[in-house]
């Protein structure tokens, strides 16, 4: 099996040195990889490896240099519903390789293997591994806690077939923006302008001093639409309440109607939930956010209770105001 830059391929005899030396790693351990006494113990381990499908070596595709592992195997459920787990050397990580290998197992469970859900359980401090789980569409189930072998929580994710369908079905495709994406995404707003590229360029100065996460949607690679999640989010009905909140999502128009916001929506709440039990944003109310309104109530979120603002201010009953963009409802939802 091959992905852009790996190949997934079965065990061998040779990949007992760089197994062992791998899992000497002090950060693989604490994610829960068991780990080996000798070259020959982990030799004798790859023995009843070599002939499960659904256990692969991680490989560089250029010349086959042991990268990580990655399985999918029982959970003592049944047969359709297996668990995902894998590893990824510690001088290969920060390049994508995990998610690679995650992309194409979950191709290969659903597609040769027949799964009809897939799992991963993560402790909750593993923080880059949830990192991939998300990217890759993973939904957050549940926390166990006190779980995991060194005590700390397990975070329970999966995907199930009807997702991995929808998202192949949609080539829908959510990551996090960068400085370089600027100008495709000026170009597919229609708007150009200085005060469009400056604002855009805020956002992700907030995003380098880790204020907030912009996430970026791509339709069949077109940049399509984005969000900013604010982790604590200075604006709004909410402002000043340490709680993360949404702000400016947009799905330019040829793209809607294709489920781009409900995935940009399930990435900030993904990330949002790691932070808090709450997120917020507040809609406009004139008609021209009309579907927007529908959509957030539709995912759960509900007014604060407050009526409406007026420029961020509550607006008392009776008071006189336009119903121009400064006029909104703060919504919020439990996550
Ligand atoms: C609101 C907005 C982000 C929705 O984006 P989208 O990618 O089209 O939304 P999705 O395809 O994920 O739609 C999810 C659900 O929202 C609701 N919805 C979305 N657009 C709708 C519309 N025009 N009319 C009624 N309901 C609508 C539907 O329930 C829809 O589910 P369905 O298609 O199964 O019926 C998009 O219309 C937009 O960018 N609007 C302008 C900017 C805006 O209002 N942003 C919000 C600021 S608070």
């Amino acid at each position: 099996m091959e992905t852009k830059d790996l190949i997934l391929r079965n065990w061998q005899d040779s990949d007992a040195k760089a197994l062992y030396e791998m899992c000497l790693d002090e950060t693989l351990r604490k994610s829960g990889i068991d780990f080996y006494n000798s070259i020959t113990d982990s030799r004798n381990t790859i023995q009843c490896w070599k002939n499960d499908r659904g256990f692969k070596v991680i490989a560089d595709k250029r010349n086959d240099n042991f990268i990580g592992f990655i399985s999918l195997g029982g959970m003592n459920r049944y047969d359709g519903y297996m668990e995902i787990e894998y590893a990824v050397a510690a001088r290969y990580r920060n390049n994508g390789c995990a998610m690679q290998a995650v992309q194409r197992m979950l191709d290969y469970g659903f597609k040769e293997m027949n799964l009809s859900a897939i799992a991963a359980w993560v402790r909750s401090h593993n923080k880059e591994s949830i990192k991939v789980l998300e990217k890759c569409s993973f939904t957050y189930e549940g926390r166990l806690r006190k779980h995991a072998r060194d005590k700390s929580d397990t975070l329970c994710y999966s995907i199930l077939r009807e997702e991995w369908e929808g998202l192949r079905r949609l080539c829908i495709d959510i990551r996090a923006m960068n400085y370089d994406d600027i100008p495709s995404i000026c170009r597919a707003d229609g708007d150009e302008s200085k005060k469009n590229i400056d604002y855009l360029k805020r956002q992700l100065d907030n995003q380098e001093k880790g204020e907030c996460t912009a996430l970026l949607a791509l339709y069949n690679d077109a940049v399509a639409g984005h969000v900013f999640l604010y982790h604590k989010c200075r604006w709004g009905g909410l402002a000043g309440h340490n709680i993360p909140g949404i702000v400016d999502l947009i799905v330019f128009e040829k793209y809607r109607r294709k489920k781009i916001a409900t995935m940009l929506l399930d990435a900030a709440e993904n990330i949002a939930r790691q932070h808090c039990n709450k997120i917020y944003l507040d809609v406009c109310l004139n008609s021209d956010y009309g579907p927007a309104q529908r959509f957030y109530i539709k995912r759960g979120y509900i007014p604060n209770g407050k009526g409406a603002y007026y420029e961020e201010k509550i607006c008392e009953t009776n008071a006189v105001c336009r119903n121009d963009d400064e006029l909104t409802l703060c919504l919020v939802k439990e996550l």
